[in-house]
């Protein structure tokens, strides 16, 4: 990872209703690099987009600073902050099409509200509209376009300035999964291609993990985690994180899912058990070794589940166990002696 490009500084934000104050964001610290793909995720009313406007000073914050490049938009004048904004396009889950113009005259419009001559714009929504695919659709009017193309659009309006970072609110989220991966094929060109930096809120997992390099967890305005994907998705450290990728429990069969109870409710419910182990030699399987040194510390010990999870060139192994809940330890006991990075109850099961 190369340079800094966008630093909060302890950024809080508040926002006065008629109910008072909300906080939506306390304390925020971190930086973004040049050219990183950084995603965003959190629960709905997290503070994701709270935090994502403050990049371009759509929203203020009410404490400490974000700057972009040494910038902080907040302190600039009316025209230089015009300026900055140039340099930050951005994309949205509904398109914000204008739909009584066509896709050459939506991508050409902030290069017309700029004073752009006309063969300016005519050679750069030419290469824009080739870079998303959409040449042939030039004279088309959204209403006649796919929920993808829509997007294309919508990314190539947002490259009209050629600018430096992109931001994408909840892009993909209106799309089907196929045009979701197109999309995203589209967001790695433009930012290995143009060397962009991409900063993408998303409730997508999918979407992480197919083009972030690091992502961050946000629960209540405040930071939870923040990491590599592969390091923060194979061994999720806060309970927030945990719950929004308890992608464990997708490994179950639905009806075991469905019988899952937060407590052991007789002495004849099983615990199920997901150890996860991060980052695992290359070449090396799944560390089996784990169940019989768990087995000997808790008799009756079985496997459920087992998987072996390949992110940005680490292994990252997860396995669900079953365990007579009469047979427990204490977790962190267990997750020692199972050698793994993490160990989560999952919940408890009736026996038959
Ligand atoms: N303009 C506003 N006025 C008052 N409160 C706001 C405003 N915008 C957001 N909030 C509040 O700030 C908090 C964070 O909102 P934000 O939109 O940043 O969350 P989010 O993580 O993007 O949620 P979602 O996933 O639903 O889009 C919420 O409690 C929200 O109600
Ligand atoms: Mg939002």
């Amino acid at each position: 990872m190369t340079a800094t490009h966008i630093v909060f500084e302890r950024v809080g934000k508040s926002y006065d209703s008629v109910k008072g104050p909300t906080k939506a964001l306390t304390g925020v610290n971190f930086e973004i690099c040049e050219g990183e793909v950084f995603g965003i995720i959190g629960r709905s009313g997290a503070g994701k987009s709270t935090l994502l406007r403050t990049i371009n000073a759509l929203e203020l914050p009410t404490e400490g600073r974000v700057t972009v490049h040494g910038t902080d938009p907040a302190t600039l004048p009316e025209d230089a902050l015009v300026q900055l904004r140039r340099k930050i396009g951005m994309i949205f889950q509904h398109f914000n099409l204008l739909s009584s113009k066509t896709v050459w005259d939506n991508v050409a419009l902030p290069l017309r509200v700029a004073g752009a001559s006309a063969s300016d714009m005519r050679e750069r929504v030419g290469k824009l509209l080739n870079l998303v695919g959409l040449a042939d659709k030039a004279h088309a009017y959204p209403a006649q376009l796919s929920g993808g193309q829509k997007q294309r659009v919508g990314i190539a309006r947002a490259l009209v300035h050629s600018p430096e970072i992109l931001l994408c609110d909840e892009a993909t989220s209106a799309l089907d999964p196929e045009t979701t991966q197109s999309i995203l094929g589209l967001l790695r060109d433009i930012n290995r291609q143009l060397g962009l930096t991409v900063v993408l809120i998303t409730h997508d997992m999918a979407v992480i993990r197919a083009i972030c390099d690091r992502v961050l967890v946000l629960d209540q305005g405040e930071m939870q985690e923040i990491g590599e994907v592969w390091s923060v998705f194979g061994a999720p450290q806060s309970q927030a994180s945990q719950a929004m990728l308890r992608s464990l429990k997708q490994g179950l069969p639905h009806e075991v899912v469905q019988q899952l109870q937060p407590t052991a409710d007789t002495a004849h419910s099983h615990a199920l058990i997901g150890l996860r182990f991060h980052d695992l030699p290359a070449g090396q399987g799944l560390p089996l070794a784990a169940l019989q040194a768990l087995e000997v510390l808790c008799r009756g010990t079985e496997l459920i589940h087992g998987g072996l999870d390949h992110l940005q060139g680490h292994s990252v192994g997860q396995l669900i166990i079953r365990i007579p809940a009469a047979n427990l330890t204490d977790a962190e006991t267990m997750r020692q002696t199972a050698g793994a990075d993490t160990l989560e109850i999952l919940g408890y099961v009736q026996s038959h």
